[in-house]
């Protein structure tokens, strides 16, 4: 027997305050046969872990244990006898573990899972690729955000040359981040454009945007700024791809002046909606903007929109392992708190001033 403390942070409802609870588990039955141990090492935060938590009524939660997280890293423990042979024990493994509001979360020092069965698992080696933080706060860090980034750029089946441009609202997010990087290092597109605050923008330039836009200028309005960047630094060139991270709705009026036609597979797609959200509104469809479902229902809108949760595709865990280890992306990481300081930690993500990940360091528990 090895019978150990599980301790997991955990809510019932937006009516409970999260909380560590604990669970004493037999590391040596606690598996079936299709499932592995996994010791976390590290979890990151993602605004849908406090969204899950603050929609999550009375009425719909219904009474058991949910734990928190999706973004994992950690090491093999324990494998059932069926589990493919790519899962070996001492292994490190990363990944995204997909689940609205479920008993299983990552935010626990055992994860129990059917690899089969999570989002998207994949194995690292040790790397040391950061001078700050341990390979498993950095590998916890990328999977939710750098899936999403990447299926913005693939999802639509858009050709992407060294002429095509893009335009990201939201630069400084951690899914903006992800996405330059994929389209100026992997896709070698030519123009990245973002929209981020004024004083982010020295920052973002080094994270490889050809061109940075305030959405704070005093002087002229966001809409007004891209428009003269198409005139006077883009040939008068429009955009392929409009990727809404943070949530807009500036560019609806002036939609033909931004974005190229409809008939070249442009796209205008959003991960949030049309504002920027409550990551604590405890209303279930608090969040939820009318006008992006609309627009997206609409049959007679003019330009191609999609309103969509983004990281459908399973092969970003490939590119993002092979991209950490040969240098060419290093995510973000705002801030690393301890197990216990989950609170802060949480807040830290609901401010919206983030910059990079926000991660919960498991090692010692
Ligand atoms: N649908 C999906 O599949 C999916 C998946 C992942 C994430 N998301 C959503 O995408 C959004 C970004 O997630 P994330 O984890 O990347 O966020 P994040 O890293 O926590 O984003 C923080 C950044 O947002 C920027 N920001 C705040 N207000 C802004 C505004 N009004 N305009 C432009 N930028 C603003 C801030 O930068 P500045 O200093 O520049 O203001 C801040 O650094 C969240 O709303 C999240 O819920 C959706």
């Amino acid at each position: 027997m090895s019978i150990v403390t599980q301790k997991s942070i955990t809510y019932v409802n937006n009516t409970t305050t999260p909380t560590i609870t604990t669970k004493e588990i037999d590391l040596d039955t606690c598996y079936n046969e299709n499932e592995i141990v996994v010791k976390v090492h590290a979890a990151s935060i993602n605004p849908v872990d406090g969204l899950t938590h603050s929609t999550c009524n009375y009425y719909m939660g219904g009474s058991g244990l949910k734990t928190f997280g999706r973004d994992f890293s950690g090491e093999i423990i324990r494998r059932g006898k069926n589990v493919n042979v790519k899962w070996q024990l001492n292994s490190k493994v990363n990944g995204q573990f997909k689940h609205l509001w479920g008993e299983k979360g990552t935010f626990t020092n055992y994860f129990i899972c059917n690899p089969e069965e999570v989002r998207s698992i994949n194995t690292f080696e040790e790397n040391n690729v950061s001078n700050k933080y341990n390979d498993y706060i950095i590998n916890a860090s990328w999977p939710l955000v750098f899936g999403t980034g990447y299926s913005a750029l693939y999802e639509k089946g858009q050709v992407w040359t060294p002429e095509s441009k893009i335009l990201i609202i939201g630069a400084s997010t951690s899914v903006a981040l992800a996405c330059v990087k994929i389209a100026k290092t992997i896709l070698k597109i030519g123009t990245v454009v973002g929209i981020c605050n004024s004083k982010a923008i020295e920052h973002n330039k080094e994270k490889g945007f050809d061109h940075l836009i305030a959405y704070n200028d005093p002087e002229h309005s966001t809409v007004e700024s891209i428009q003269n960047l198409i005139k006077n630094e883009l040939n008068g060139e429009k955009f392929d791809l409009i990727f809404d991270a943070v949530g807009n709705k500036d560019f609806f009026p002036v939609m033909d002046t931004v974005l190229k036609p409809k008939s070249t597979n442009s796209q205008y797609i959003t991960i949030v909606g049309d504002e920027v959200m409550d990551f604590t509104n405890k209303s279930l469809f608090g969040n939820v903007s009318l006008g992006s479902f609309s627009r997206k229902l609409n049959p007679f809108r003019k330009f191609n929109y999609d309103f969509c949760m983004l990281d459908n595709l399973f092969t970003y865990m490939e590119l993002g392992t092979t991209m950490i280890a040969d240098g060419t992306y290093l995510p973000e990481i705002d801030s690393v708190h301890k197990f216990e300081d989950y609170q802060k930690a949480f807040d830290r993500v609901d401010s919206h001033f983030a910059k990079g990940k926000v991660v919960l360091d498991m090692s010692d528990i």
